[in-house]
């Protein structure tokens, strides 16, 4: 197996559709209804091309980057998704290990399947905590504490989720709604929800995720926390202008590895019309369809401060577990440093819109 190293993303993507039930690979691999946008996501980086610079000496490639004062070696950082367990038994511990040996940032999902204590204490690395807002404020508020005082560095609120995406394969294939091991003890479970109608995922984020929640709320956060907060979900200019009025410490072009609404724009579309809103005044970050790090190069021209991963680290994990997890962030950085060099780019700041060609683009 060792000697047969998958030597892309998608040749985890295949080893986890073999490794994991036909309901779990669903779970993790769908988007909602037609899955335009989960097609897109990908489907848009394929038509930006690069335009290389060449006769320059890239005999050394510096990939490093600071994002809110924390140095990192690249820009690729680990997006925050649910249920890690359904991959591998040691679950987010082992993800945590994988991104602290590449010595990136891990965002942590309010839908872990392994406590926050457990990871904190698992190995040493950056961590930011995501957060959903609950009807129930207590529990939401009781879980940013608690990762404050773990020491996790910034707060992740996913905004595009006030209500949950209809995601088809779950529905069908009756998917349960995964155990979140931080609720446990806050919250009790009605285990008897699937007999209210649709899949049990469904109800259960039905009764909990709080359909109220707006842009006071993110002042209710700032009053409960002295972390940074992040806004993830964000895919329009008036939305990314708001963000930094409200005091958001960075923007997240991201709509949710299109598991949301469906017909969102494919995030690397999205990219530059939030950068430019946001003007420099805090960092924004890309998610979605991210498999290459040729797509990293892409969302760093169009103007990102980091990208983040959500499906391939849960191939790898899938894979090969925490080992695999590990080779993917590894795999995404040689890419990575490989466009970079082959476009004549040896840092980030070098990296610039002139590197890209887009279809609105004209020479
Ligand atoms: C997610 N995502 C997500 N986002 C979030 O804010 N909280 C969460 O708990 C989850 N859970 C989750 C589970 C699974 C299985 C997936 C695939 C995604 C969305 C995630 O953070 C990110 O936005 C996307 O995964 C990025 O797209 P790619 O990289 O998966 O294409």
């Amino acid at each position: 197996m060792e000697d047969n190293l998958p030597v892309n993303v998608r040749e985890y993507q295949e080893l986890a559709k073999k490794a994991l039930p036909k309901m779990h690979y669903d779970y993790i691999n769908g988007g909602a209804e037609d899955e335009y946008t989960l097609r897109e996501n990908i489907a848009a980086y394929g038509r930006i091309l690069l335009r290389p610079r060449v006769l320059i000496d890239v005999s050394k490639i510096d990939m490093s980057t600071t994002l809110l004062g924390y140095n990192m070696p690249s820009p690729i950082i680990v997006a925050p998704t649910g249920a890690h367990k359904l991959a591998n038994p040691e679950g987010e511990v082992a993800t945590a290990r994988a991104a602290a040996a590449c010595n990136t940032i891990m965002v942590l999902s309010f839908g872990s399947s392994c406590k926050i204590e457990e990871v904190a204490s698992s190995c040493d690395a950056i961590r930011f905590y995501q957060l959903y807002v609950y009807r129930r404020r207590d529990v939401s508020a009781t879980l940013v504490r608690r990762a404050e005082s773990l020491g996790f560095k910034a707060i992740v609120l996913t905004v595009d989720t006030p209500v949950l995406g209809r995601r088809e394969a779950d529905i069908r294939n009756k998917m349960v709604a995964p155990r979140m091991a931080n609720l446990e003890g806050l919250m009790s479970f009605d285990d008897d929800i699937d007999s209210k109608g649709g899949s049990k995922l469904e109800r259960f984020a039905h009764e909990t995720l709080d359909p109220s929640l707006s842009w006071k709320d993110v002042e209710w956060l700032k009053s409960i926390t002295s972390l940074p907060i992040l806004l993830k979900g964000i895919v329009t200019a008036e939305d990314a202008r708001k963000a930094v009025e409200v005091g958001a410490a960075g923007v997240i072009v991201s709509n949710h590895g299109a598991r949301q609404l469906d017909y969102a724009p494919p995030t690397i579309s999205a990219l530059e019309e939030v950068v430019k809103a946001v003007a420099g005044a805090v960092p924004v970050l890309v998610d979605g369809g991210v498999r290459r790090g040729t797509d990293v190069f892409k969302a760093l021209a169009l103007g990102a401060t980091a990208v983040m991963v959500g499906r391939p680290v849960f191939y790898g994990l899938a894979a090969r577990g925490e080992a695999g997890a590990r080779h993917v962030i590894e795999m995404l950085n040689r890419e990575l440093e490989l466009a970079m060099a082959l476009c004549g780019c040896r840092s980030v700041a070098e990296v610039t819109r002139r590197h890209v060609l887009t279809e609105g683009d004209r020479i």
